[in-house]
């Protein structure tokens, strides 16, 4: 390499150096300084013309550069801290001419204090949030499982509260309840409040056919029956031994088998299919049904002697449509959970929707609740707007109420019928455009009428 530092190339190659944000210094083979660009200056703030053509050993004691030129040997990002709080990176080479003779170095030195501060930064961000990790899942193991169960419903949180108390006692417990009210997760509550060591153990027993319900139940042992598993199988008792079987749809549970059932729960005995050992097991029951046991008992498709095993304790869960007060508190939190799940700011669910939801009869109950913020929440989303609209609703609860806003009264010395009509046809269409954030295309789908004559009508009303 052929370095002159001649004016007129001195001057082009002096502007780009001066304008490279790295602080690059050359030396000659004494170590006089050649050059010194104009971010040097700034970064170890000494002037050009304090420093050129003197020894930089005098001014930088412990410079890369004439352990350079004395071993003749490059350098490449050598990490150093010149001055508290300032970190850089030094490269340094070596410099020679065409005939191969050194005849200086060159130094680079790359300023990365930002750098240093931003991984500072992240990593104590990752600390804190490690820190924080770790507490939260103290909390969450110290929180009761029976904080899942949200109401602000007096007599549904006695409900909550009684479960909770008798939860780490052995009691069998039978919970009442419509589709979607909450059945599962209250077992499942039971189960963690208990600290019984065994498994939570779920049955469906309306899903299992009747002719494997006693292989699933009890289970069976090698050779029991053609294409029996090898070693056997454990049931569903097994499985939950020292734990909980939950025992859902008990209502369908076939009743020849009840009496098997009942002998398992009186003995604490269980016996494979195949086997004659008897298996010493403790398991308490928690079963959940949506039908009313009393009348299964009466028309004998349910054992009352079993019934009144399960049933040592019974709670019946309040439907959603007679604790109103939830689907407000409820419809919330499901909306902050799906948001924040969707990585969005959480949306609006306006007064009008939440109107149509005290309305509403609620046969799904929670469950229902629950799908329709899911659902809404998405389309939001899709759609990028900042509220739950009507359209996002399913179709039969697209319903919108205007009478709530009308005085149905007629006073016929102050108004004629047709003033009366207009009034309550002013009335319809603002609050179907409202309900549909004035797209007009569908309040006019709505209403059933022609978009024309909506037209109209917004301008007759001033709409
Ligand atoms: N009070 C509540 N607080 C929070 N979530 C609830 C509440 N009640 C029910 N849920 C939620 O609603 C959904 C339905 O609850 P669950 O499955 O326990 O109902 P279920 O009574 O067993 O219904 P089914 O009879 O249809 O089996 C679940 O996602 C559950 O977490
Ligand atoms: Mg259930």
């Amino acid at each position: 390499m052929n370095i002159s530092f001649n004016v007129e190339e001195g001057n082009i190659f002096e502007y780009i150096l001066d304008n490279i944000p790295d602080a690059i210094t050359v030396v000659d083979t004494k170590c006089t300084t050649l050059f010194f660009n104009k971010t040097s200056e700034e970064y170890f703030n000494i002037k050009k013309e304090e420093i050129i053509g003197k020894d930089l050993r005098n001014v930088f004691p412990s410079s890369l550069l004439p352990k350079v030129i004395e071993r003749e040997k490059a350098y490449h990002n050598i990490y150093n801290s010149p001055r508290e709080n300032t970190y850089t990176i030094i490269s340094a080479i070596p410099l020679y001419d065409d005939k191969g003779k050194l005849i200086g170095g060159l130094s680079r030195d790359r300023d990365i204090t930002e750098y240093m501060k931003l991984t500072d930064v992240l990593s104590k961000t990752q600390h804190n949030l490690s820190e924080l990790e770790k507490e939260l899942s103290v909390t969450m193991q110290s929180e009761s499982y029976f904080s899942k169960i949200i109401s602000n419903n007096t007599e549904f949180i006695k409900r909550i509260n009684l479960c909770k108390n008798i939860s780490r006692t052995p009691m069998n417990i039978l919970i009442n309840g419509e589709s979607g009210t909450g059945k599962e997760l209250f077992a499942r509550a039971i189960h963690h409040e208990s600290e019984r060591q065994g498994n939570f153990v779920a049955v469906n027993c309306s899903a299992i056919p009747e002719e494997l319900f006693e292989s699933e139940l009890f289970g069976y042992d090698e050779g029991a029956f053609t294409g029996a598993r090898k070693n056997g199988k454990p049931g569903k008792f097994e499985e939950a031994n020292n734990g909980t079987l939950f025992l859902d749809e008990i209502g369908d549970m076939p009743v020849t088998l009840q009496p098997k059932i009942l002998r398992i729960l009186e003995d604490g005995y269980v016996t494979r299919i195949g086997s004659n050992k008897e298996i010493k097991i403790n398991v308490r029951i928690v079963s959940a049904t949506n039908k009313d046991l009393k009348e299964a008992i009466q028309d004998r498709s349910f054992r009352k002697d079993l019934y009144y095993r399960l049933n040592t304790f019974q709670v019946q869960l309040i439907p959603l449509k007679d604790r109103k007060e939830d689907v407000v508190l409820l419809a919330n939190k499901f909306l902050q959970k799906f948001c924040m799940e969707n990585g969005m700011n959480i949306i609006e669910i306006p007064n009008e929707i939440f109107n149509i939801f005290k309305r509403h009869s609620w046969e799904g109950n929670v469950r229902e609740l629950k799908n329709i913020i899911q659902r809404s929440v998405l389309l939001a989303k899709e759609s990028n707007n900042e509220k739950i609209l009507i359209e996002f609703l399913p179709d039969y609860l697209q319903v919108i109420d205007v009478e709530e806003e009308l005085s149905l009264d007629y006073d016929s010395s102050t108004q004629g019928i047709e003033e009366y009509l207009e009034k309550i046809e002013k009335e319809i269409i603002k609050k179907t455009l409202d309900s549909f954030n004035y797209n007009k295309k569908k309040t006019a789908e709505h209403l059933s009428m022609p978009r024309s004559n909506l037209y109209y009508k917004i301008e007759k009303y001033g709409l």
